[in-house]
């Protein structure tokens, strides 16, 4: 069986929009996103978010103990050779260059299955 991989990416809410479209784009019909929160290395600060917020969320946002950016998570799993292209794609719609444009990491998939016909692998993807 041609290994599987897991691309979990962690985006900016506002690019979740051109993500999925580039996804398509390049003839990936099936993945999910999660709405999530998330922190890098600059703690969640507010600065990250590249949208403005009041200067009420800005000030709870300041003072916080622990502070969590909202952010969009997507799941897709692909053919191994399917990956680069992938791993591309999203760099190329989220790379703003300001600190939060996103992480993405990629893991190893043991298989998959379609609920509907029992397929497995490689055919059970898309
Ligand atoms: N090591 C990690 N493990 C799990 N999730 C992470 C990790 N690093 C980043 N993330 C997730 O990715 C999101 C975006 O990270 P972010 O782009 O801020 O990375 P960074 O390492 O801080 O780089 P930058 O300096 O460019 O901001 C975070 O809000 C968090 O949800
Ligand atoms: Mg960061």
């Amino acid at each position: 069986m041609s290994k599987l991989c897991e691309v979990l990416a962690i985006v900016r809410t506002n690019k979740m929009l051109a993500t999925k479209k580039a996804l398509e784009d390049i003839g990936l019909p099936s993945f999910t996103a999660l709405k999530c929160f998330g922190r890098g290395r600059q703690g969640g600060r507010i600065e990250e978010l590249t949208y403005p917020v009041s200067p009420e969320i800005a000030k709870k946002a300041e003072e916080a103990t622990y502070n969590f950016i909202p952010k969009r998570l997507v799941i897709a799993v692909v053919p191994e050779a399917m990956v680069k292209k992938v791993v591309e794609t999203i760099i190329k719609v989220n790379q703003t260059g300001q600190h939060g444009d996103g992480k993405i990491f990629v893991l190893p998939v043991e298989n998959s299955v379609r609920v509907r016909t029992g397929e497995e692998g490689l055919e059970a993807l898309f």
